[in-house]
């Protein structure tokens, strides 16, 4: 009766005949069972390697992962190095660049297969203080005061009498530079108890002077003066008090410190001096001087009626 009614319906419907002879299939698996050819239990890969696929997308080789890839489980597809990361072949993870080196990661166009040490100039550090290890994603440049050598994970801060322009566009920080003569590269202290180098020779002031190397300026001793460093002049030595005048340091306020003397102090009316003097001395009784004058120094006294005279020829080349 079932044969029947089956032969019945698919004369009628072609469509309804196929899910009829798939539930008779199904009460007849053993038979099936024989019928297809012995397919082989799903492709496993080990992390580390991916499957590799047949024209109809079947799995039939496990493949290891590329380099500057990484295969995490065995399944898919071997997925990009991120930033910060590298990789050899066969990896199921991708490791940190180290302090010193940077990685950009893969992309397009490049494989992330080893990292790269930090050029000379820049820092590349493999976690930011306060967050995460990342590996470095790329080298950042020195800033101004510091410096560093290839393969550095912090740029070091210019000591006193160094300084560093730090990195920029136009040049690389790769090694400090002696501070100048005439000039002073110190460090900076702060209350935070962090400490910035120089970046630019700072020109020495008035009364002050430098030989090169030098953290401060030095102030110019008691009967030797500086002009300080300007535009047309580097203070690099003290200049010796010329006659007729005194050189004497002058005290800054605020610090209790020496300035030095800034500017060679003409002796008065009846004092003279020798070059190298910190004060100018009173002339001996019976003996006078004009004091200096432009041009005229007062290095001598003359007895008080010679002195008469040279004083009127002063008064008559000065009036
Ligand atoms: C990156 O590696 C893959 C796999 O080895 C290779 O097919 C591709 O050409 C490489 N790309 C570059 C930019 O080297
Ligand atoms: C600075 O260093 C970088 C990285 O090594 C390099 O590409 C660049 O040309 C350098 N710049 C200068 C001005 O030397
Ligand atoms: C002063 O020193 C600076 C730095 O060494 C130098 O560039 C400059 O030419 C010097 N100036 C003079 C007037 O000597």
């Amino acid at each position: 009766m079932a044969l029947y009614v089956m032969v019945f319906i698919s004369a009628l419907f072609i469509k309804v005949q196929s899910v009829i002879s798939f539930v008779v299939i199904k009460d007849s698996t053993a038979s099936i069972r024989n019928y297809l050819p012995p397919y082989p239990p799903p492709l496993e890969c080990k992390p580390g390697f991916y499957p590799q696929r047949d024209l109809t997308n079947t799995p039939v080789t496990c493949t290891e992962c590329w380099a500057g890839f990484y295969c995490p489980d065995g399944a898919s597809l071997p997925k990009p190095c991120p930033p910060g990361r590298w990789s050899g072949p066969g990896l199921p993870l991708c490791e940190f660049a180290q302090d010193g080196n940077w990685s950009p990661g893969t992309s397009k166009h490049y494989n992330a297969t080893e990292m790269l040490p930090c050029p000379a100039g820049f820092q590349c550090r493999q976690a930011v203080p306060g967050k995460d290890v990342t590996g470095c994603t790329k080298p950042i440049p020195c800033p101004p005061g510091t410096w560093a050598p290839p393969h550095c994970s912090e740029c070091y801060i210019a000591q006193g009498g160094q300084y560093s322009p730090g990195t920029s566009k136009d040049s690389n920080a790769t090694y400090w530079i002696q501070c100048p003569a005439g000039f002073e590269c110190p460090q900076t202290h702060h209350p935070d108890d962090t400490i910035t180098g120089c970046s630019k020779p700072v020109p020495c002031l008035p009364g002050m002077f430098s030989k090169v190397h030098a953290e401060r300026c030095t102030s110019a001793p008691d009967g030797s003066w500086s002009p300080g460093t300007n535009r047309k002049y580097n203070a690099t030595d003290a200049l010796q008090c010329p006659a007729g005048y005194a050189c004497i340091h002058t005290t800054n306020p605020d610090t209790g410190l020496s300035r030095g003397c800034m500017n060679p102090d003409p002796c008065p009316a009846d004092f003279y001096s020798g070059p190298g003097a910190w004060q100018c001395s009173h002339c001996e009784p019976g003996t006078s001087s004009p004091g200096t004058f432009p041009d005229h120094p007062s290095i001598e006294c003359f007895p008080s009626e010679a002195f008469d005279l040279s004083f009127q020829q002063h008064n008559l080349i000065y009036s």
